[in-house]
């Protein structure tokens, strides 16, 4: 079934006499923080309905929500760019970023309440979890390419964004200084398809192991077993977990020397992991 999208014009009347007016999200940016409520955000965009499945608790669930990017779009306007990542900060601490490219291309919402009649809360490890103030859900029922490419960020009680230039929250990852084109190709394949998922220096994903820092990959593992690993990881081990790289046949082998170009002048940047 298609999301639902319809537009409440009557419902604002109605929620506004609720708790809403409780619901603030703070949106923070270099030089101070603007605060927004529930009333105010339906300024900017319309209330929508959204039917969604969760990965948290795989369940198809309609929720009333904001479209995010063009709350973006009014909080930052320019500031709000292909290269930022949105930080999002959540009541528990719990600090998930998204590249601003994957907010671009799929539709993501701010939910503020359930539109189905059940408790604005999910169950998620073991304990039925507050959603509120706001949960991030993506459209993942209508948008078919969002599989390929699934966020696996979903935060719920999410209280402030922040965007942040990827290039200063990321600087232990980049390429060292004047690195070829080559090592600079390969960093954006690992930033598309590997860092949501694994890490460098500590930044990216945990889902898999860190991949320099102390030992790099490239000094464990001989090139063309990594290659192959990578390429087709169950070819190695029948249990991997790992996808293979998506990559069309043609372009696949240029993918993966530029990575591994990448990964091999990242052992001269080698950078503690905080804690
Ligand atoms: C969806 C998550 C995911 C993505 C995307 C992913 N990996 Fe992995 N990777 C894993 C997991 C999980 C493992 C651990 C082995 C397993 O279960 O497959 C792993 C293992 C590895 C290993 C072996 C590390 C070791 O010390 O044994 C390497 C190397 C690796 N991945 C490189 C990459 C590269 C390069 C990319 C991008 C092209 C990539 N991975 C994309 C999840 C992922």
């Amino acid at each position: 079934m298609p999301v639902i999208k319809i537009f409440l014009a009557l419902g604002i009347f109605l929620f506004l006499s609720t708790s809403a007016s409780a619901q603030t999200l703070a949106f923070q940016l270099r030089g101070g923080t603007q605060t927004r409520s529930v009333e105010e955000l339906a300024k900017i965009t319309p209330v929508v309905e959204v039917q969604t499945r969760s990965p948290i608790d795989d369940k198809k669930r309609r929720f009333k929500a904001f479209a995010l990017k063009p709350l973006l779009k009014a909080m930052y306007g320019e500031h709000w760019k292909r290269d930022d990542d949105i930080v999002f900060t959540c009541t528990d601490g719990y600090q998930p970023s998204l590249p601003g490219a994957i907010l671009q291309r799929h539709d993501a919402y701010l939910a503020f309440a359930s539109a189905d009649g059940q408790d604005f809360s999910i169950f998620d490890h073991g304990k039925v979890q507050d959603l509120g103030p706001y949960y991030l859900i993506w459209d993942n029922v209508r948008d078919e390419a969002f599989d390929d490419e699934q966020p696996q960020v979903w935060p719920f009680q999410v209280t402030a964004l922040e965007p942040v230039p990827f290039k200063l929250r990321y600087a232990a990852m980049l390429p060292p200084a004047r690195s070829s084109a080559q090592v600079r190709r390969g960093f954006l394949v690992f930033r598309n398809h590997c860092m949501n998922c694994h890490s460098i220096n500590g930044l990216g994903g945990s889902l898999g192991p860190e991949l320099n820092y102390p030992v790099n990959v490239t000094q464990y593992y001989a090139i063309p077993w990594l290659k192959r690993w990578i390429a087709m990881p169950r070819s190695i081990r029948y249990n991997a977990t790992m996808p293979p790289l998506d990559a069309e046949a043609g372009t696949r082998d240029k993918m993966l020397n530029d990575l591994i170009a990448y990964l091999k002048a990242m052992v001269g940047k080698k950078v503690a992991p905080p804690r």
